[in-house]
């Protein structure tokens, strides 16, 4: 069970870390050239997409998570130290996320629907500092779940 646990949770950190990674450095670029309306289009239908996953992504990482310390281990009291940073860090994660989703991503649909396409854009700006930050908390909390276990013993 706790392998199989461990997977899911894996799997969890891969298709969230990995595709902020892909819009940040894959679509971003390539959308740019596209006209301003387009683009804008673009975004809201790729990230409404991608969001509805994240939500998963984040529930499946904590049940998991959470599931591995107190039944795989005895507690935190039994657990290594990058299990509590990965905690940590992984707690930053999904409170950004939770102030990109009710902020600058409701600021963009909201601005999108009256067809203000500059404050979509303010808006977007804003929303891919955090996404920015989410990365790179998820590559660090991510390299922590793979090599932590080797540093910590
Ligand atoms: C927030 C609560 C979280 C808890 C309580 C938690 C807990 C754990 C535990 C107990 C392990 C097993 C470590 C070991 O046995 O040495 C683990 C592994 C791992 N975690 Fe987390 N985690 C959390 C969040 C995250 C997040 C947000 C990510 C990445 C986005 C992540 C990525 C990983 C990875 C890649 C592994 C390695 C899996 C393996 O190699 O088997 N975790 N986590």
């Amino acid at each position: 069970m706790i392998p199989f646990a461990l997977a899911i949770h894996t799997i969890a950190a891969v298709i969230w870390v990995g595709g902020i990674f892909f819009l940040l450095v894959v679509l971003r670029p390539a959308s740019a050239s596209l006209g301003d309306m387009t683009r804008l289009t673009l975004w809201r239908a790729v990230l409404d997409r991608f969001f509805h996953w994240v939500w998963q992504c984040i529930a499946l990482l904590l049940i998991t998570g959470y599931g591995v310390v107190f039944f795989g281990y005895d507690g935190f009291a039994s657990v290594g130290l990058h299990v509590h940073i990965m905690q940590l860090t992984g707690l930053m994660m999904v409170a950004l996320f939770v102030l990109l989703w009710t902020r600058p991503w409701q600021e963009f649909c909201h601005a999108l629907d009256r067809g203000d396409t500059p404050a979509a854009t303010r808006a977007l700006g804003r929303l891919r500092g955090f996404a920015l930050a989410n990365l790179l908390l998820g590559f660090f909390t991510t390299v922590l779940g793979a090599i932590g276990a080797f540093l910590s013993y």
